[in-house]
């Protein structure tokens, strides 16, 4: 095409797409350059405005490692990881909610009943819960990958001064499905803003705090795997979570009991003088073929 306009701009684009391409990326491609151009037609993007985001990608490409990935903490800002969370959720199954770059593959072994606190100062919570498929029968030997942030606020690959797998573990549950473990009762903590992400944070007059979680990944034979985080009912940021992670169904009541009541057949039975808080949450996963 000679004879480009700002106006035919976008079908001259679909036309240069080879006859074969694959029609997925072609529905990909299109769909998102259509609205690429759009937004600028709409906005009437200036250079200035133009280079100023390019010069965004290029900072997030910059400060990208192994531990740090600038582009995904853009995507979950921005509503994007969430979304796409949200539309390959099923409504008989456990809400699915973002992973976060914070999991580490390799956690050690938790047995049911374990504890994660360790020496750790701050509440102590024991969280427990079954593990069932969409008619609520338990899912035996089903994995559940935990893990949160330390008393600071930190994840362990965050922080020199825990272990690589502190507060991470991997359990495998028994016939009856049932996890359950004490830890720390985790707190509300802030994404990376370092970084460009942190600028752009700033400049829509945004916050980058995260309401306090624990996050799970569960994952069984013949079931969809499901990457989740629960959040207590009481948190300050429940309704302003910065990457858009909170779902009604996985907001929860952790109460306080008193120490007579802590169960038998945990690692800390017998130790735990004090009250401790306690919350239940059942996972349902959804069968792997439908
Ligand atoms: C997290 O919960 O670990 C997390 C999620 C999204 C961005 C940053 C952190
Ligand atoms: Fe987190």
């Amino acid at each position: 095409m000679r004879n480009v306009t700002k106006d035919n701009i976008t079908d001259v684009f679909m036309g240069y797409l080879a006859e074969d391409t694959d029609p997925r990326m072609r529905e990909i491609m299109g769909s998102l350059v259509k609205h690429l151009h759009d937004f600028a037609r709409e906005t009437n993007l200036t250079h200035e405005e133009w280079r100023t985001g390019i010069a965004f990608l290029e900072g997030c490409a910059a400060v990208e490692t192994e531990d740090r990935h600038e582009f995904v903490l853009a995507s979950d800002v921005l509503g994007l990881s969430s979304l796409i969370d949200m539309l390959h959720s099923r409504d008989d199954a456990t809400s699915s909610s973002v992973l976060g770059p914070f999991h580490v593959s390799g956690a050690p072994p938790l047995p049911v009943g374990g504890d994660m606190k360790r020496h750790y100062g701050g509440p102590l919570l024991l969280a427990e819960g079954v593990i069932k498929d969409t008619a609520g029968n338990p899912i035996p030997g089903a994995e559940i990958d935990i893990w949160q942030t330390a008393p600071n606020g930190l994840y362990a690959s965050q922080d020199e001064e825990q272990d690589t797998y502190s507060f991470h573990g991997l359990m495998t549950v028994g016939e009856d499905g049932r996890y359950a473990f004490t830890t720390v009762k985790p707190v509300e903590y802030t994404v990376p803003s370092d970084g460009p992400v942190g600028d752009i944070l700033r400049a829509c007059g945004r916050h980058p705090w995260r309401p306090s979680h624990l996050h799970y990944i569960v994952k069984a034979e013949g079931f969809q795997p499901l990457v989740t985080e629960i959040f207590p009912e009481d948190d300050p940021y429940l309704d302003e979570d910065t990457v858009f992670g909170v779902r009604k169904d996985l907001v929860m009541r952790y109460v306080e009991r008193p120490a007579a009541d802590f169960p038998d057949g945990m690692v800390l039975s017998g130790k735990v003088t004090e009250p401790f808080l306690h919350v239940t949450f059942d996972v349902t996963l959804a069968p792997a073929d439908t």
